[in-house]
């Protein structure tokens, strides 16, 4: 096959290089077009855009395939763990025990939060949202550590693998803060001895004189939840974070984007639009089918059901579901939400509806429900997303930071305002 693609334009033809990826992605590689034509492409929402070639994460929406670093999701959901899977998300390989050991090690021994940052804590408003409060702090973060937050690409390298580890370790500190904060309550030292997940719920839920106990096994529940989160290709977020990397901003300011980008109900905000949705249609006292019907009208929306690249069922979300009930089982928790979520499920996975436009569960349609069961609140449901998303965040950062040839993040547009117009005084207006 040639290897080229031609665009006509009036009478003249011009020609462009295809690239291929490793998968047997093809592109038209269209960097030159308006040098050459005077014409940009126009790609609302970016659908058809590859903004970057990278080598973190595969995705076939129409199979429902997700690979990190060339694993399958599923292989790394039953084998590996979140800070393993972290590692070889980042730095592009398994790690060997003794790289993984210091992996750990710098991120359990990273976990303190510098105490003037609680007067910063103590400044915000009691009413503060936790996905706020995360993305504020990330970015006052870097203010305490100067030399790692320089805005001078070759210094954030050199400094990389301490900001990578210390940012892994203090999101989770920050984001339980963020949680005693919202309710009231002192803030908890991390412990160096627990593992990962539980070092968190510790510091959310340990009290004084009661030390959290996990007697049902969320911490594996929870790491399960952050490694099916860790990366998922240039979704908003990731592509927040590297369009602000691209202008050359450091690590710490490019995830606080990443966060704000997380936010919003169409991306990380959906886990927990879904809890919310569950609780309205079953304080109306409907099974799931009105709600349908609702959906299908354009009068709702079935929060965590849809994706733009999956056309098929995310794999993430076959594994959630799949963890679900084993979670609420050990828990000995019936929850009246997860009924109603089956029968969305298989009310819309039979819909001509759904089936027409290739809508299926995504990852964020039973997370909320395992978050839920663990005890965290709804508000704090984004706030896992994010931690669980920042290992992506960072090696994109990296890939794009290290990159000698990346250019910084400029779209164009086309313009639909006024023609030029002549300043009317304001006396004559
Ligand atoms: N419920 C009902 N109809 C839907 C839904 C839904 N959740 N999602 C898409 N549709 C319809 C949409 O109305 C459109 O119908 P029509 O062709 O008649 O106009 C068609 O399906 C195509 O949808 P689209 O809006 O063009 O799809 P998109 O690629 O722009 O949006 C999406 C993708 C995820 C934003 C969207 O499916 C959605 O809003 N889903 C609910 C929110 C959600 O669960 N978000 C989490 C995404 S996964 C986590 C993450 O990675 O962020």
């Amino acid at each position: 096959m040639d290897n080229t693609a031609t665009i006509n334009i009036g009478d003249k033809s011009f020609t462009y290089p295809i690239i291929t990826g490793t998968e047997n992605e093809n592109a038209v590689d269209l960097r030159k077009l308006r040098a050459e034509t005077g014409y940009i492409t126009f790609d609302e929402g970016y659908g058809n855009t590859g903004s970057c070639e990278s080598s973190i994460t595969y995705i076939d929406g129409e199979k429902g395939i997700l690979r990190n670093r060339g694993y399958s999701i599923e292989d790394l959901a039953k084998n590996s763990t979140f800070l393993e899977t972290s590692y070889l998300i980042i730095y592009g390989e398994l790690p060997t025990e003794t790289e993984l050991r210091a992996f750990k090690s710098k991120i359990s021994s990273n976990a303190v939060i510098h105490t003037n940052m609680h007067t910063t804590f103590d400044g915000l408003s009691a009413n503060a949202r936790p996905m706020a409060i995360l993305s504020s702090m990330l970015n006052v973060l870097g203010c305490y550590y100067p030399q790692m937050a320089s805005n001078n690409r070759e210094q954030d390298l050199e400094f990389f693998d301490d900001a990578a580890a210390l940012l892994i370790s203090k999101v989770r500190t920050i984001a339980a803060m963020a949680y005693r904060k919202e309710v009231g309550l002192p803030f908890v030292h991390p412990r160096e001895d627990l593992r990962y997940a539980e070092n968190f719920l510790h510091m959310m839920f340990s009290e004084p004189y009661k030390l959290f106990e996990d007697k049902a096994g969320l911490a594996d529940a929870l790491d399960l939840f952050l490694l099916l989160h860790a990366d998922h290709e240039q979704n908003c977020s990731t592509s927040t974070v590297r369009m602000v990397a691209s202008s050359g901003a450091n690590l710490f300011a490019s995830v606080a984007a990443g966060v704000c980008a997380l936010w919003g109900p169409l991306h990380g905000g959906a886990n927990a639009a879904v809890v919310r949705m569950l609780q309205q249609i079953h304080a109306s006292g409907d099974d799931g089918k009105k709600f349908i019907e609702e959906a299908k009208a354009g009068k709702a929306k079935l929060m965590g059901f849809g994706h733009r690249v999956y056309k098929n069922y995310d794999p993430r979300a076959k594994i959630i579901g799949e963890t679900v009930d084993k979670v609420l089982g050990k828990l000995g928790v019936s929850d009246p939400l997860l009924d109603i979520a089956h029968n969305l499920e298989e009310a819309a996975l039979n819909d001509e509806y759904f089936i027409e436009r290739k809508l299926y569960p995504n990852v964020d349609f039973y997370s909320g429900i395992i978050l839920k069961a663990a005890g965290i609140p709804v508000d704090m449901f984004t706030v896992m997303f994010a931690i669980g998303r920042l290992p992506g965040w960072i090696a994109n950062w990296k890939e794009i930071a290290s990159n000698t040839q990346s250019r910084i993040h400029r779209p164009r547009q086309i313009y639909t305002g006024p023609n030029l117009r002549n300043y009317v005084p304001l006396a004559e207006r």
